[in-house]
C-alpha cells in the first residue's frame, strides 16, 4: 500500500509523516513521531490506554485512523507537560504500575477543561472508558476533585 505524505498537528507543531490509509494513529505518535506516551494496551479500543486529545476531545487512537488526524488539534501526554492534570495525579498518587496513567490523564484533563463541578458519579462514568488493572480509582478521583471547582 503505498505511503503519502501528511502534515499532522500535534502538542502545538507541525509534524510531518508518512502514512498508508490503514495506519492507526496510536502507531504513528508512537513509531514516526517517537511521541510514546500513548501506550497500545488491547488495541481494540477497549482499556484507554492509548487516549489522546484530538480537538480537546478523548479519543482512542488505536482505533483512528491517522489520516482522520489531519487539520485536527492533537495533544498527546507530552504535550501536557507540567499541566495541572499531571501534577494532581502525582501529588494524589493517582498511578500505580503507570501504564494506564497517561490515557487516564489525557482523559481527567478533557473533564476537568469542561469546567464543572466536581461531580463523583459523573465522574466516575467518564472515567469508565479506562481500564486500570492496579484499581487506583479511588486517587483517580481525588485527582480530579482537586482540580473541579467546588460545587
Ligand atoms: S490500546 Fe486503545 S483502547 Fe486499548
Ligand atoms: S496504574 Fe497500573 S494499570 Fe493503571
Amino acid at each position: 500500500m503505498p505511503k503519502r505524505e501528511v502534515v499532522l498537528h500535534v502538542n502545538g507543531e507541525e509534524r510531518v509523516v508518512h502514512i498508508r490509509s490503514a495506519d492507526v494513529l496510536l502507531d504513528v505518535l508512537r513509531v514516526q513521531l517517537g511521541l510514546t506516551g500513548a501506550k497500545p494496551g488491547c488495541e481494540n479500543g477497549d482499556c484507554g490506554a492509548c487516549t489522546v486529545l484530538v480537538g480537546g476531545q478523548p479519543y482512542k487512537s488505536c482505533i483512528m485512523l491517522a489520516i482522520e488526524g489531519v487539520g485536527q488539534s492533537i495533544t498527546t501526554v507530552e504535550g501536557l507537560r507540567d499541566a495541572p492534570v499531571q501534577r494532581a495525579f502525582a501529588s494524589c498518587y493517582a498511578f500505580q504500575c503507570g501504564y494506564c496513567t497517561p490515557g487516564l490523564i489525557m482523559n481527567a484533563h478533557a473533564l476537568v477543561e469542561r469546567g464543572l463541578a466536581f461531580d463523583e458519579r459523573e465522574v466516575q462514568e467518564w472515567l469508565e472508558s479506562n481500564i486500570c488493572r492496579c484499581t487506583s480509582y479511588e486517587e483517580i478521583e481525588k485527582a480530579v476533585k482537586s482540580l473541579c471547582p467546588p460545587r
